[in-house]
């Protein structure tokens, strides 16, 4: 049984096929990138393993269970996180109460408190101290301390990017999906992605799909790689395989990919 798997996956919108009979399988601890053109479906899969759209048709395995008809809250409390293209941050929040908002989904006698039921209030405070110490660890994992406590519109793109990687950790994830982690960061902050993904595999052993367009983070990261164009599977192997397959590189258009 893989730890991740994707069976004959599909998902249209109006005519338009964004993922198209689509299969493949991650192993777990794996670092498995997704790569494609502008528009190739590769958010679109994402949003299909997070119970955000629902596929016409396909399974989705994770550790053997279909994941097909669950919703997000589900898939996220079964050990899926993620993070999107565009930040999901609360900008007038705190890092911490943004990261603490990752754990939200695990906060029952918490929330219970709040709204006066049957949960003693020693047992409230006790969970929210867990709560609060398991944030700080990822305050401190990713050396986030100096920005504790700005709000997060306050913060260079780079570290807000950061903060939405420690709210999808939050969750203590097996699986996280990473959309584009490193879009709009200096070559120094994306060089800092690559070792905090690594750190997240290594130390946390967490599996990570990740969906990257800059080819030579790709390249350093992933253990393999699946390269799609119009929801279809190009080809699947490792970096060196991929991008040098003719395939891929006439779908990005001949660059050299290496160098995007
Ligand atoms: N909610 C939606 N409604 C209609 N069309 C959509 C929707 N989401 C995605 N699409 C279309 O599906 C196709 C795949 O989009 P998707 O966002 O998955 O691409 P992508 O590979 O993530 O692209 P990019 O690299 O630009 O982020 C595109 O043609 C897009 O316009
Ligand atoms: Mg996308």
């Amino acid at each position: 049984m893989a730890f991740f798997q994707i069976d004959n996956l599909s998902k249209s919108f109006g005519g338009l096929k964004a993922v198209d009979q689509l299969d493949f399988q991650v192993e777990e601890k794996e670092i498995f990138s997704i790569i494609g053109p502008n528009g190739a479906g590769k958010s679109t899969i994402f949003n299909c393993i997070n119970g955000l759209y629902k596929p016409e048709q396909g399974k989705i395995l994770f550790k053997g269970h279909n994941l097909i008809g669950r919703r997000p809250d589900q898939i996220a409390a079964a050990g899926i996180a993620r993070t999107f293209q565009n930040l999901e941050l609360f900008a007038h929040m705190t890092t911490l109460d943004n990261i603490m908002l990752g754990r939200h989904l695990s906060m029952k006698a918490s929330i219970a408190a709040v709204l006066g039921l049957s949960f003693k209030r020693s047992k409230a405070a006790k969970e929210e101290l867990q709560h609060r110490r398991k944030v700080e660890e990822i305050i401190d994992f990713l050396e986030l301390e100096s920005a504790r406590d700005q709000f997060v519109s306050n913060l260079p793109y780079g570290k807000q990017k950061l903060v939405e990687l420690g709210r999808a950790l939050a969750l203590e994830p097996d699986l996280l999906l990473l959309d584009e982690p490193a879009a709009g960061l200096t070559q120094e902050e994306r060089e800092d992605m690559v070792f905090w993904i690594r750190d997240i595999r290594d130390l946390l052993g967490i599996t990570v799909i990740l969906i990257e367009h800059n080819m030579q983070m790709v390249q350093n990261i992933s253990d393999r790689i699946l390269a799609i164009n119009f929801g279809k599977p190009i080809t699947t192997g490792t970096p060196e395989e991929v991008l040098a397959h003719p395939e891929v590189i006439r779908a990005y258009l001949g660059e050299d990919i290496t160098q995007a």
